[in-house]
């Protein structure tokens, strides 16, 4: 768990009327307790305690954690603490991720102006950043120590939140968002279909879900990743990286070089085990070998990579009790739908 010093810049949470000391009365509402679901208050500055069970939870930086310092995603960490703003659309200068949130979730800015926004698996803030400007209040939560990076990205961000929890035990009442995204996420958890199922319950009745995942491909079988994984994912994280940031500096003129062959080039490169965006996304040299190891590290890191069919993810939805269904593939998986509105009581 990284731990940072001091309260200073915690982005102002939800309704923005609190200080960074005291949670929000706004955002107190939407929380509950992950263990019994019963309400939440805080007692002083640095904790929460539930008005049922008693168990207490630790709030530092101004984010409530209901979750271990050290877990499964603790990789995940680590990855955004160090490339923190890399895939930020502000930092980059290209509209990388609001491209991908408006065209998987199917959104419009009108729909989303005002609206009370779930990002689940936020990683350090990208898609949060462009939910927040195109009007919502958002409430980013991720496993890992990401938060803090999403903080720290997000300093003074009006409507907006952060909570450290696991998908698995959401410390959120049912039926309080409007809309709810988990982007890049569920393929990293070790059961999806039960992450998945997490979260129709959050929403309101006629709210909207979006969820990309991984496809199961065929092809994953040639792909040098699922080799590699069976030793990397056991590997301590920090000593990952500095294998991939090794590898990266001696494979990059090679993947290069392998994809400029024509015709063949893109798909012949996915042999070398680094990802390289060159010819995907517009960035310069500099920014394409910070991708790359970030992205290299993304993919043999995470201790779960588990695709998925467009059956399941289908199945998954109908038995949620999810309506106007829409899955497709555009890269990732794509899934998206809104919660049945419950039916009047005769
Ligand atoms: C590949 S990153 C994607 C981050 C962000 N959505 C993006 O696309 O940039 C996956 C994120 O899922 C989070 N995650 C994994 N398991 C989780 C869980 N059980 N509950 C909540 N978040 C989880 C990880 O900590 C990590 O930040
Ligand atoms: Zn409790």
């Amino acid at each position: 768990m990284v731990e940072r010093e001091g309260t200073g810049g915690v982005a102002r949470p939800l309704g923005s009327g609190g200080g960074v000391s005291m949670l929000d009365p706004a955002f107190m509402d939407l929380l509950c307790c992950p263990a019994c679901r019963s309400g939440l208050v805080q007692p002083d500055e640095s904790s929460l305690r539930c008005t049922a069970c008693g168990e207490s939870y630790v709030v530092r930086d101004g984010i409530p954690r209901f979750v271990p310092a050290e877990n499964y995603a603790s990789n995940f960490g680590l990855q955004w603490n160090l490339f923190r703003q890399t895939q930020l659309d502000s930092f980059s200068g290209q509209p990388i991720s609001r491209r991908r949130f408006l065209s998987y979730t199917g959104w419009t800015e009108a729909e989303l102006r005002g609206a009370l926004v779930l990002d689940v698996g936020c990683g350090a803030g990208r898609f949060t950043e462009v939910a927040l400007s195109l009007g919502a209040r958002v409430v980013a939560l991720d496993y890992s120590s990401a938060v803090d990076a999403c903080r720290l990205n997000h300093q003074g961000a009006e409507g907006l939140s952060i909570v450290q929890a696991d998908i698995y035990r959401l410390p959120l009442k049912d039926g309080v968002f409007d809309r709810a995204y988990c982007l890049g996420v569920l393929q990293h958890t070790p059961d999806v279909e039960r992450a998945f199922r997490a979260l129709p319950p959050v929403l309101k009745d006629g709210g909207a879900l979006a969820v990309d995942i991984y496809p199961k491909l065929w092809t994953d079988v040639l792909w040098p990743k699922y080799w590699l994984r069976h030793a990397t994912k056991h590997m301590k994280a920090e000593r990952l990286f500095a294998t991939v940031r090794t590898g990266v500096r001696w494979l990059w003129p090679v993947s290069l070089a392998v994809g400029r062959v024509p015709l063949v080039g893109r798909k012949l490169r996915y042999v070398i085990p680094i990802v390289n965006y060159e010819g995907v996304y517009p960035l310069s040299p500099e920014q394409l070998k910070d991708w790359a190891v970030l992205d290299t590290f993304d993919m043999l890191g995470p201790a779960f990579d588990q695709p998925q069919t467009a059956g399941s993810l289908e199945g998954w939805m109908r038995s949620s009790g999810l309506e106007g269904i829409e899955v497709f593939r555009s890269g990732f998986l794509v899934g998206r739908g809104r919660k049945a509105k419950a039916q009047p009581q005769k």
